[in-house]
């Protein structure tokens, strides 16, 4: 859960370390580093985030062209400037920047100290340079990195340095993810595409337990045994401006934004003459989705409330019994899996060391597998049977908003696509259903002129301290996504409940302190019932702000703010109903002053346990 950026070639490395690392500040921001090559290795590093290390130390002294450069959030060893890396080992000629754990490093450090290897911090990396130093008395650099990761259980990305060999820069990766960056002027490698895009559109995907080896204008990819890989430069059209803040004062906000621009792209080229086109994305013939008995969907946090929302759907418009599992609970339990069941893993980040395990335990079951992720080459996308791309563009902000909605219209087009092989629609509901999405781009832009009544919600209860969000059906999940975005970004204490669970415990903390969100678009079927929940909240001397399908002329009369969307279908109404939930968030997270894009204890990606 840290960012790691490196850079060979002919430039001065630290501007571009620099750069590269501030756009990664959002994996980790306890401490940071940089080590340059320059006859010996300068390593300068520091707690506190990047800018409070440029303020303490000189950095723009840093000059030559190697170096890597790291963003810590802690896991071994506390937040001390001898913990913040790079690493080095005895010499302080090699040195290593790591995200991941090694999970065998106490072993491997007695072992180390038994042969007069000195320790200077509380870190499982520091292991790693030590160890490639052990093996450096018998072999060369490469070789040595590749021995010592021989030795290492757990999973890293790594950029290691050697001051004996200025010209070679040395990466690896197992299970964290690294890219390598191809640019005319020098190689780099990345935890994520964004913080190279200044630099180059092209990159390579480093797969587990490879290592490659770099120059100015070279790579060299190899397993651990030093057998040569062939690998692919892939070319990634997101542009330098898609990772940057455009103006707005948060990337959480120019995030929320994007969305009909991110559900535009989505969509583009997957809907053709009243089909859903998914192309090899899926790997799954027509037969096979037949044949599907059941789904399973995993995820974590905003993920997993996408999949409860892809379950409704398709339990209620493809027929299909599907079950969703945190990715977390998943992977340490003996899921009973049928033959026949698809596992779907969702994740923005591709990343998340839950989801990706899962998806692992999911295909050793012998199951059909598909992703549903944002970031191409990604470790899911590679473990996973088939494909399917979020066009959301590079998400920067800790909390995930693009990133859900396009997965809600991944699991949409999915559930188009389903009913109408197992012909649970007839051609007049697909039609209605594609007419609907098609709809969506412009409806949320019209949802997102509502900005100013919610700015105004915010102001009135910033202060509060608690609040409940309630849904049903498609929207419950929904209710659950506004409450962690409140959370995640404000640090307020909400929760999410089905509305109609409320009774059972949860009114009892409503007094007049109490917001109570009610996600409430028009649904024949609960329409009355959310009504008569709300009366319940208001009895009580409750605030209630409610989103609302336009036309509704009851909740208005009940609620103290209504927040109005669209008309649509109510599958998709949930694609709606969480934007002014998210810009609720937001704005409650703003006037209280909080570190949106990063906020504490958090890290985009999870990539450890
Ligand atoms: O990259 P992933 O979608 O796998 O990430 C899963 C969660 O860590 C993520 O959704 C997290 O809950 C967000 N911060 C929510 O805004």
């Amino acid at each position: 859960m840290c960012g790691i950026v490196g850079y060979i070639g002919n430039g001065e490395a630290y501007p571009m370390l620099l750069k590269g690392l501030k756009s990664l500040e959002y994996r980790g921001y306890d401490s940071a580093g940089f080590a340059i090559v320059n006859k010996g290795i300068a390593i300068e590093k520091d707690i506190g985030r990047i800018e409070d290390v440029e303020k303490k130390i000189d950095l723009s002294m840093l000059k030559g062209s190697a170096g890597l450069a790291h963003c810590r959030w802690a896991t071994h060893g506390s937040v001390t400037k001898s913990n913040a890396h790079p690493h080095a080992d005895c010499s302080n000629k090699i040195v290593v920047v790591h995200n991941g754990i090694i999970e065998n490093y106490s072993q491997l450090k007695e072992k180390l100290m038994q042969k007069n290897h000195a320790f200077s911090s509380e870190t499982d990396t520091e292991v790693i340079a030590h160890l490639i130093e052990e093996y450096m008395k018998n072999s060369g650099f490469e070789e040595a990195v590749r021995n010592a990761l021989k030795e290492v259980n757990g999973s890293y990305a790594l950029g290691v340095i050697c001051a004996d060999e200025p010209d070679k820069l040395v990466a690896a990766r197992n299970e964290s993810p690294l890219i390598i960056g191809k640019g005319s002027n020098g190689m780099f490698i990345a935890s994520d595409i964004p913080a190279l895009l200044e630099y180059t559109n092209s990159f390579v995907y480093l797969h587990d337990r490879e290592t490659a080896v770099l120059g100015k204008g070279s790579i060299a990819i190899s397993d651990l045994e030093g057998a040569k890989k062939n690998f692919k430069v892939s070319r990634i059209n997101w542009s330098r401006e898609d990772a940057e803040k455009g103006g707005y004062k948060h990337f959480m906000l120019k995030e929320i934004y994007e969305q009909p621009r991110a559900i535009t792209e989505t969509l583009n080229g997957r809907l053709k003459n009243g089909n859903v086109i998914f192309e090899e994305e899926i790997n799954l013939s027509d037969k096979e989705i037949l044949e599907i008995e059941d789904v399973k969907i995993i995820g974590c946090g905003t993920s997993w409330h996408a999949a409860l929302v892809g379950k409704f759907m398709f339990e209620e418009l493809a027929k299909i019994t599907t079950e969703v599992e945190y990715a977390s609970e998943f992977r340490y339990r003996n899921p009973i899996i049928k033959k026949n069941t698809l596992v779907i893993a969702i994740s923005q980040s591709g990343e998340t060391a839950d989801t990706v395990a899962a998806l692992k335990e999911a295909k050793k079951l012998g199951v059909k597998t598909i992703a549903i992720c944002n970031v191409r080459g990604s470790s899911i996308t590679r473990a996973a049977d088939g494909a399917v791309y979020t066009m959301a563009g590079p998400e920067i902000g800790v909390a995930s908003t693009k990133a859900f909605t396009t997965q809600l219209a991944v699991l949409y087009l999915l559930t188009i696509l389903f009913s109408k092989a197992r012909k649970t629609l007839n051609d007049r509901q697909i039609k209605d259903m594609i007419d609907g999405i098609r709809k969506i781009p412009l409806q949320m832009a019209s949802v997102l002129n509502e900005d100013m009544e919610i700015m105004n919600c915010a102001e009135l209860y910033h202060k509060k301290t608690n609040s409940l969000y309630l849904g049903r059906g498609v929207n419950f999940p929904i209710a659950l996504e506004g409450a962690l975005k409140l959370k995640e970004v404000s640090y307020m204490h909400a929760e999410g409940y089905p509305a109609a669970e409320m009774k059972h415990g949860p009114i009892a903390l409503i007094d007049e302190n109490m917001p109570v969100v009610f996600i409430a678009p028009h649904d024949i079927y609960t329409h009355s019932k959310i009504l008569g929940n709300i009366e319940e909240v208001k009895a009580r001397g409750g605030i209630v702000i409610a989103i609302a399908t336009e036309g509704d002329s009851e909740i208005p009369k009940k609620a103290g703010h209504t927040i109005f969307i669209p008309k649509t279908l109510y599958t998709l109404s949930s694609m709606l109903a969480v934007i002014p939930l998210q810009l609720l968030a937001y704005h409650i997270a703003d006037k209280l002053g909080r570190d949106i894009d990063k906020p504490r204890n958090l890290a985009k990606s999870v990539v450890v346990e």
